[in-house]
This record gives C-alpha cells, sequence and structure tokens, in this order.
C-alpha cells in the first residue's frame, strides 16, 4: 500500500520541460510572470530546473541569473563534438550555463529513434563535463495492457544504469514518465506512480545500493496544480516532470506554491 501521509523528505524538485515551444516574446513573457509570481520565493538551488529549447538556453540563463533557479538543455549528443551537423554537445550546455540534461524523454525515443545505448552514451557525456542529468524511463500503453510495465522500466533502466559507477553523474535522477500519461490530461494514479517508483528504487538499489541509494525519482505525465499536491504526497516521489503546465508561469507557480508545503 502505498503511503499518502506527509512525511519529512528533502524539498521536491520541480522540473520544467518546455519542448518545442515558444519564441523570444512568448518565453521573455513565461520569464516575467515567474518574476512576478515565483522568483522572489526561497528556492533552493535545484529544487527549480527549467528546460528551453536550445537555442534560447542563453537568454533564459541571463534572466534567471540572479535566482537559484537552476538551468538545463532538453537533449545532448552522443559524442563530444565535431562533424555532427545540428548537434548540441553536453560541453557545450555547459558552456552556455546548464547544470541539468534532460535525457531519454519518450519524444526523443520515439521521434529521433533514441535507444537505450546511445542515451548511456549521453549520460557519458553529461557525467564526463559534471552536468547533472534527469532520465526519462516509461511504458507506453501497449506494454501497460500487455503487463509489461516493470520489464520495460527494469530493462531501460539496466542498460542506462552501470554497475560501473565511475562513469555516471554526480547527480543522477531518474524520471518515471509512463508515455500514455505525457500530454494527455490523464495522470497515472498514485496507485500507479507508487508502485512504479518504488520498484525503481529496488532496482536501483540492486545494482548498488550505496551509489544509488541518494538517486532522486520523479514522476512526469500530465502533472498540474490539480493532482501535484497528492503525487508529492506518495512517499517515494521525490519531484515532478512538467511539460504543458510549466509553460504557464501562473499554473507553474501554483504548482511551486503547493509543491513547498509537501
Ligand atoms: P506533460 O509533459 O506534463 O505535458 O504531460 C511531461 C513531459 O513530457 O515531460
Amino acid at each position: 500500500m502505498v503511503s499518502r501521509m506527509p512525511k519529512q523528505k528533502s524539498p521536491p524538485i520541480l522540473a520544467a520541460n518546455w519542448k518545442m515551444n515558444g519564441d523570444i516574446q512568448s518565453i521573455k513573457r513565461l520569464l516575467d510572470g515567474l518574476r512576478n509570481d515565483l522568483f522572489d520565493e526561497e528556492i533552493k538551488p535545484g529544487q527549480v530546473v527549467v528546460f528551453p529549447p536550445h537555442v534560447y538556453l542563453q537568454m533564459v540563463a541571463k534572466n534567471i541569473g540572479n535566482t537559484n533557479i537552476l538551468l538545463g538543455g532538453q537533449d545532448a549528443d552522443e559524442r563530444e563534438s565535431g562533424s555532427v551537423t545540428g548537434g548540441v554537445s553536453a560541453k557545450m550546455l555547459r558552456d552556455v550555463g546548464c547544470d541539468y540534461v534532460l535525457l531519454g524523454h519518450s519524444e526523443r525515443r520515439i521521434l529521433f529513434s533514441e535507444d537505450n545505448d546511445g542515451i548511456f552514451q549521453k549520460l557519458k557525456q553529461a557525467s564526463n563535463v559534471g552536468l547533472k542529468a534527469i532520465v526519462c524511463v516509461g511504458e507506453n500503453l501497449e506494454q501497460r495492457k500487455a503487463g509489461q510495465v516493470l520489464e520495460v522500466i527494469s530493462s531501460q533502466l539496466k542498460a542506462l544504469i552501470s554497475q560501473d559507477t565511475s562513469s555516471q553523474p554526480e547527480e543522477l535522477l531518474i524520471a518515471y514518465e509512463p508515455v500514455w500519461a505525457i500530454g494527455s490530461n490523464k495522470s497515472a494514479t498514485i496507485e500507479q506512480i507508487g508502485y512504479a517508483l518504488a520498484e525503481i528504487r529496488k532496482i536501483l538499489r540492486d545494482i548498488d545500493t550505496d551509489f544509488y541509494e541518494s538517486t532522486k525519482i520523479l514522476y512526469g505525465g500530465s502533472v498540474t496544480e490539480k493532482n501535484i499536491g497528492e503525487i508529492l504526497a506518495i512517499d517515494v516521489v521525490d519531484g515532478a516532470l512538467i511539460g504543458g503546465a510549466s509553460l504557464d508561469s501562473k499554473s507553474f507557480s501554483k504548482i511551486w506554491r503547493i509543491a513547498k508545503t509537501i
């Protein structure tokens, strides 16, 4: 049975995945809104991380520079540098002020045919330049219906999480994002989230208890101000990866205000 009781744990992490949305004007408006509603809040470094499209990273970096909000890239290439037209390396993300990178999002797995091997290489690149990584795992609807949730997340994790912990980033976060819950207005239930995250924790412990004990695990998929409270109250949840609701400064600030009371 998943606990819904408020508990003593580290302050939750909110990661805002802006995806391929916005332009200079709308991102300025979003940042202005966040400045009004969020920037004065007592946010600890790493508690709120925003992931803008790559081309706007520097603009956002400048804007959030005097806050504790941190910056992340939505992807990084699996190669270090060179003849990769259109590629953005982990080192470049670092160079423009990123502390984080998001890897293995299901949209990238599906739209760009990313596989576990490639994501593992990206993770190594991130680790080499000192980026913290949020790696996404999660099943699609067909796999859920076929009763393969555990099998899918376990194979995704085992392929990405090395027993050789020296190749892992200094800080690794796992985001459980069931593909069917993303952008669908249909978040996973408290029981489904609790089950999947507890299993992820078990798998990490089985690989290397000492190393992965402190790994933070987030939930993502149709998180809004309406469900954030009960999601963060699940004892195995350390935070949330938020897409759609992070594009609206009012919604995201409301989510923050609920999260900080958990
Ligand atoms: P959503 O997206 O909150 O819009 O469902 C989450 C994500 O894809 O990271």
